[in-house]
């Protein structure tokens, strides 16, 4: 399968409907639901979440000239913010030159939280005998998904953590494919009440953290000099490196810069049925977790002046499990995308968020974030004038440039390119 497919913007929703049926493994029944703008039935909505009144729509784009780990991908996107799914595609497509991104995740380990109760004296006893029935403890957590441990995944580890008036014991749990809280809850509150009797102890909450500060995923592109150079002229490295240079001197600007990111990240979320909040969540924990926010990218020149950029990040994504599986897009999206494990997709996600990163500074540096805005609502304005083909951009266009952007110009350019090319 190769991403790179030249004028997908240009075509209609057929077209584009079929080269993911070329491409990707998705069914008739599946393209039909694309085709008819239906995402889900009632009765699907009414079992995952309460009161349903009826189905929300967002649209669903496709970033194209994804290769990651030299592998092609398409890249399903839900998301209400123009531009961005263009932006990740031109970023792509530089990166692409230079062979794609690189890119790597951990493992798929995610923290459960016990807060227990202890102070004083009897802290130190209290912690011996957790320590003391650490085996005993782990299986217990384990017992409580068979088909996790069956794939390799549980309970692995725990970590006793210290805080004025009580302490916290974090379960470490391998969620292979799935996104994990779940798993994670259910052992938390099962192993709470064994605590609870082994070291005559009172338990408070127990939850999933969502700083998954063991499940990084980091990616890697070069977006070569010349390539850049010839579109924007001489410096351009050195101005998106000073633009990133701001966000890490600025946590005003840092935030920004990482909002930047989740807008791939969330899309992407969004299109596979994951929990973007846990992702945000995570994601700006990360940033400042040495104290203060930072940018989750870097930048800096190779030896022959090429920029490179990287990102590390916390993203928990899952492919099993929660609506990832009964939400019928989410399934439809992860099968465009075409990804193995979930490990896979942050590979591709974290690519992502680096791609849709970098065009954001290349944007800022050059033309102006408005400036991708202003040609997609000049279309728009163009369409409604009556605009037909290639007359779009051209009314598109020559409103941007003559700074006019409203529908009495659109109509008057409009007549002047029929008198013209009569
Ligand atoms: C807009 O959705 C995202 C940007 O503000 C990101 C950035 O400023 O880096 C353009």
């Amino acid at each position: 399968m190769a991403s790179n497919i030249s004028g997908f913007y240009k075509m209609s929703q057929e077209e584009r409907l079929e080269v993911l049926k070329q491409n990707c493994k998705i069914s008739d029944e599946e393209l039909h639901l694309l085709k008819e703008l239906k995402p889900m039935d009632f009765k699907t909505a009414d079992i995952m979440i309460e009161n349903v009144v009826g189905v929300f729509g967002l649209p669903l784009g496709i970033a194209t000239n994804f290769v990651v780990n030299g592998k092609d991908y398409l890249i399903p996107m839900a998301i209400e913010e123009s531009s961005v799914v263009a932006a990740a595609s031109k970023a792509a497509k530089i990166a692409r030159l230079s062979g794609g991104f690189k890119a790597d995740a951990n493992k798929q380990h995610m923290i459960g939280q016990i807060q227990i109760m202890v102070k004083g004296k009897k802290t130190n006893s209290v912690i011996k005998k957790i320590r003391a029935n650490k085996k005993a403890l782990l299986e217990k957590a384990n017992a409580c998904d068979k088909v996790l441990v069956s794939f390799g995944g549980g309970a692995k580890d725990l970590i006793i953590r210290h805080f004025e008036g009580f302490i916290v014991l974090h379960l470490i749990v391998d969620v292979r494919d799935a996104m994990g809280a779940n798993a994670i809850n259910t052992m938390c509150e099962t192993i709470a009440p064994e605590i609870e009797k082994i070291a005559n102890c009172r338990t408070g909450i127990k939850i999933i953290s969502n700083l998954a500060v063991y499940r990084l995923a980091k990616a890697k592109a070069v977006f070569t000099k010349h390539l850049l150079e010839e579109e924007s002229g001489k410096g351009i490295v050195d101005e998106i490196i000073k633009a990133w240079k701001f966000a890490l001197a600025d946590p005003y600007r840092a935030v920004t810069h990482n909002k930047g990111i989740m807008n791939g990240i969330d899309a992407i979320a969004i299109a596979t049925g994951n929990d973007f909040r846990a992702l945000e969540a995570g994601a700006h924990g990360y940033a400042c977790i040495k104290g203060n926010y930072k940018p989750l990218t870097k930048y800096y020149k190779d030896k022959n002046g090429n920029l490179i950029g990287e990102i590390t990040m916390p993203l928990q994504f899952g492919i099993v499990g929660g609506s990832t599986r009964v939400n019928p897009m989410a399934k439809l999206c992860l099968n465009i995308l075409g990804v193995k494990s979930a490990q896979e997709l942050a590979e591709v996600a974290a690519s992502v968020g680096l791609a849709q990163n970098f065009a954001a500074l290349y944007a800022l540096s050059t033309k102006g974030i408005q400036y991708g805005h202003m040609k997609l609502h000049a279309k728009n304005i163009a369409v409604q004038a009556g605009a037909k083909n290639y007359e779009i951009d051209a009314v598109a266009e020559a409103m941007i440039s003559s700074k006019s952007i409203n529908e009495a110009s659109a109509k008057e350019i409009l007549k002047k390119i029929r008198r013209d090319t009569l």
